[in-house]
């Protein structure tokens, strides 16, 4: 089961590249979220699951399959994909899109790694957290 990352967004500073400043936001160091894992953000979109894969990539997809509503944070993290934990439709993380039979797509954002710390883009930050 994932967990949420709270109250640890904070400006990207030295973590971000020279002119990024104030676009992204640090949410979590990598190793908080374990290989083949994810954890929950709470932003201005809604809960947004921060995956990551077996080889340290990480992707940020909405907390909603297309499908009935299941919590993809709770899937099952294999490759470059997750399986819904309720009828197992897989999705890409790459681009959200449904693999397979099923249809439809899941909104993705902007999500990078910079000195071992997570970094989302800053539009999604609610008020309270940037
Ligand atoms: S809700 Fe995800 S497969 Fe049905």
């Amino acid at each position: 089961m994932s967990s949420t990352i709270e109250s640890t967004t904070r400006p990207a500073t030295a973590a971000a590249g020279k002119g990024d400043m104030g676009r992204w936001i640090d949410i979590a160091a990598l190793d908080d979220i374990p290989p083949r894992g994810a954890r929950v953000i709470r932003t201005r979109l809604g809960c947004i699951a921060i995956f990551r894969t077996h080889d340290d990539r990480v992707f940020a997809l909405d907390d909603r399959c297309p499908h009935k509503g299941g919590a993809l944070s709770d899937g099952l993290v294999h490759g470059h994909a997750v399986t819904c934990p309720l009828h197992a439709w897989v999705i890409s993380l790459e681009d959200g899109r449904v693999q397979g039979g099923g249809e439809g797509r899941v909104g993705t954002h902007m999500v990078r790694v910079a000195a071992g710390r997570i970094l989302i883009d800053a539009s999604l930050a609610t008020r309270n957290a940037a």
